[in-house]
């Protein structure tokens, strides 16, 4: 993609290499690179910040997180860690709806481990127990602006005690400096290709606040908040 075309005042129209169909194989080596930039980038930073203060209130039962387009389910294996490390009870549910980004999820994953992986649409997914909180990381992007208001909606009806959003910021510095840093580094064509085109595809807080609006969410549970680098947070904490 010539870069001198994206316009960084409105949400890129553009599609992802990822998105299109691949082999198994072919998007295992860019799910791979996809969690080597998030490790780099300190991508889980954010989530695992909101999860410890969600975590130290609320009922004394482990606390149910769903983490909706896991993709390779690196974030929630970081969770699992994380959790184990501080002693907090949790079940993690990854969902995803490509069966093949499931696949390559669990068998990323070591048999110790109790994460339960699922393929399916978030939005025709019925959870079997109540979810506590709903995570998302570098999802929301996919999403066109209809989609966007029935996920946080539907974020709002299916977690008891919040949300948390974790994607990426709108603005030309970092979408130049990815373009060049995932060619120098080699990493998968995709995650050449994707990782510039998903920040012209993503957010800035005005966008954040006009989605949750349309959602029917007030302002004032919300919180939208830049992590650096390059990411753009948006959350919701219930009391509960
Ligand atoms: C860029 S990947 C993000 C992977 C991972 N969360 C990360 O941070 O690296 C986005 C994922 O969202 C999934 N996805 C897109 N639309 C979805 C939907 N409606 N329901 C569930 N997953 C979806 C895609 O299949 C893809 O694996």
């Amino acid at each position: 993609m010539p870069f001198e075309i994206v316009d960084f005042r409105h949400r890129a129209q553009l599609t992802e290499l990822m998105d299109e169909p691949c082999t198994r194989a072919e998007l295992r080596a860019c799910l791979r690179d996809l969690a080597r930039l998030n490790r780099w980038f300190l991508a889980y930073r954010p989530i695992l910040r909101w999860l410890g203060d969600v975590a130290t209130l609320g009922p004394a039962r482990p606390l149910q997180i769903l983490d909706v387009g896991c993709g390779y389910g690196d974030s929630l294996r970081r969770v699992e860690q994380w959790a184990r490390v501080r002693r907090i009870a949790v079940e993690l549910t990854g969902l995803d709806l490509n069966p093949d980004a499931v696949a390559i999820a669990a068998e990323a994953t070591p048999p110790t481990s109790k994460i339960r992986w699922v393929a399916s649409n978030v939005f025709h997914w019925q959870p079997d127990k109540p979810v506590d909180v709903v995570v998302s990381s570098l999802f929301t992007h996919h999403l066109a602006e209809p989609e966007l208001i029935r996920f946080l909606q539907w974020m709002e009806l299916n977690s008891e005690r919040g949300w948390f959003i974790n994607d990426l910021s709108r603005a030309p510095i970092p979408y130049h400096l990815l373009r060049l840093f995932t060619r120098l580094v080699g990493l998968h064509r995709f995650v050449q290709h994707d990782g510039p085109v998903s920040i012209a595809r993503a957010f800035v807080p005005d966008d954040w606040r006009r989605l949750c609006l349309e959602a029917g969410l007030d302002l004032r549970d919300i919180a939208i908040q830049p992590c650096k680098p390059a990411r753009l947070c948006v959350s919701r904490r219930k009391t509960p």
